[in-house]
């Protein structure tokens, strides 16, 4: 008797495809594997095992649309990995799990075809953010090639530290994502000083440092390893870099990485550093549209000045926008019109000085777009935001959202699942230190 016959003797029932198969070695993990695939699929299949019983499954059935295997067990986590998605058609997506905490072998699993790769102990929402972001994935391949090109990159620097171009960025990424449905990508690109991660109260995400070293390395799945889905339409990438060592950024890395967060997302919202020019040379030739952050001071002057005469030479037809911010504070030392007449460019948008809303607002490590809508500043953002360049969006976003489904269906809708499509890391602690009492 062949294997396959035997199995299909012993397992009658389960001959009929079974949407999503996992087989682990360890109680703990399989606890957290049944409790969130039950969250996900309908009658999901969980096995003790390893790589060997998940091959002899599949020689005996027709193949699931997820098959999930723990190779903690298996001598090579690689080889066993390379043998599974060799043994599954092209439909079927494949998610590791193993005990081998290195990028390296994060890398040649998704290499060998894999979608996604976890370490124990697997967290539900570690799960829960891999099986998400699985079915993105599959989302993107069936988008047209030329779809990156057509989502809106907006580059947002400030002239100076702390005149507020975080701040901009990351209200305007807010209110793109949760009230205007784009899908959108927020980028830090600050890898050693940026305050995003910081802001969101995030535990910062890995592997944009190493995106930005290799760009070979930047394909769709490590882009979505490494960013920190925050909500369904906002994710964010932003890392804290230790400051013991250069960034070796190679300015290639930026096309790489626009091109592969296009794919998933239809806005990408960059807060640029001014620390390094080929970066932020590279960022103002692909973005759509360029937003510098100014206060209304000398300082602000003279290097808005500076910037946007370099701003000029790289992208001289890119819509560019003067954001004077914190006007009308202890911050404005210059009148707006003495401003506009030395700076020779007409400031675009005025946002008032706002402290107590602000400090609200990062005392509980969300944007103020989210805790303080009504704000003048938010107001004024939504406004501004109207005149950007921005793709078309498709009539009713449920509908195609049950297109994008693809093959492997998640149950969304229930409380549950929604709950866990929000993965992003809450740092912990940090954030008490502000709070009061
Ligand atoms: N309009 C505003 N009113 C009051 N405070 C603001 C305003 N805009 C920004 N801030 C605050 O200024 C500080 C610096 O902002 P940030 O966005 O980090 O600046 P940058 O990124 O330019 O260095 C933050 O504490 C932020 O909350
Ligand atoms: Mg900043």
């Amino acid at each position: 008797m062949s294997v396959a016959d035997r199995i299909l003797e012993q397992n009658p029932a389960e001959s009929i495809a079974a949407e999503c198969v996992a087989f682990v070695g360890d109680n703990q993990t399989h606890s957290v594997v049944a409790s969130v695939l039950k969250e996900y699929f309908a009658e999901p299949l969980l096995r003790d095992g390893g790589p060997n019983q998940a091959i002899e499954y599949l020689a005996g059935t027709v193949p699931p649309a997820l098959l999930i295997v723990d190779v903690s067990e298996a001598v090579s986590p690689q080889t066993a990995m390379l043998s599974l998605t060799a043994a599954v058609p092209e439909g079927t997506k494949v998610i590791g799990i193993g005990s081998i905490n290195d990028i390296a072998v994060y890398r040649e699993i998704v290499d060998s075809g894999a979608s996604d790769y976890l370490v124990k102990p697997v967290t539900e929402k570690a799960l829960a953010s891999a099986l998400n972001r699985t079915e993105e994935s599959q989302h993107s391949h069936h988008q047209p090639d030329n779809a990156a090109e057509q989502k809106a990159r907006i580059a947002v620097i400030g002239s100076r530290g702390g005149v507020g171009a975080s701040t901009v960025a990351l209200n305007i990424a807010w209110i793109l994502s949760e009230e205007r449905k784009y899908k959108t990508a927020l980028v830090d690109l600050d890898l050693e000083f940026g305050t995003i991660a910081l802001s969101l109260d995030l535990e910062p995400t890995r592997g944009l440092r190493e995106a930005l070293e290799n760009p070979a390395r930047v394909d769709g799945l490590f882009i979505a390893s490494a960013t920190a889905k925050l909500t369904e339409h906002l994710s964010i990438m932003a890392t804290e870099e230790n400051l013991t060592s250069e960034v070796q950024y190679n300015p290639n890395a930026v096309d790489a990485l626009f091109e592969a967060l296009g794919r998933i997302n239809d806005t990408i919202v960059v807060d640029v550093p001014r620390s390094s020019y080929a970066v932020r040379r590279r960022v103002f030739e692909a973005a759509t549209e360029i937003v510098l952050v100014t206060e209304l001071s000398l300082g602000g002057l003279r290097d808005s000045l500076r910037l946007l005469r370099g701003i000029r030479e790289v992208a001289p037809d890119t819509s560019l926008r003067v954001v004077a911010n914190r006007a009308m504070g202890p911050k404005q030392a210059m009148q707006l019109k003495d401003f506009q007449k030395a700076l020779e460019h007409k400031v675009d948008l005025v946002l008032p000085d706002e402290p107590k809303v602000f400090n609200a607002a990062a005392n509980t490590g969300k944007p103020l777009a989210q805790t303080n809508t009504r704000a003048k500043v938010c107001k004024a953002l939504r406004k501004f935001i109207g005149e950007f360049h921005l793709p078309e969006q498709e009539e009713d976003p449920d509908k195609s959202k049950a297109k994008a489904k693809g093959k492997v269906k998640m149950k969304r809708g229930s409380k549950a699942a929604e709950k866990k499509s929000a993965p992003a890391k809450k740092k912990l602690g940090l954030f008490g230190l502000f709070k009061k009492g």
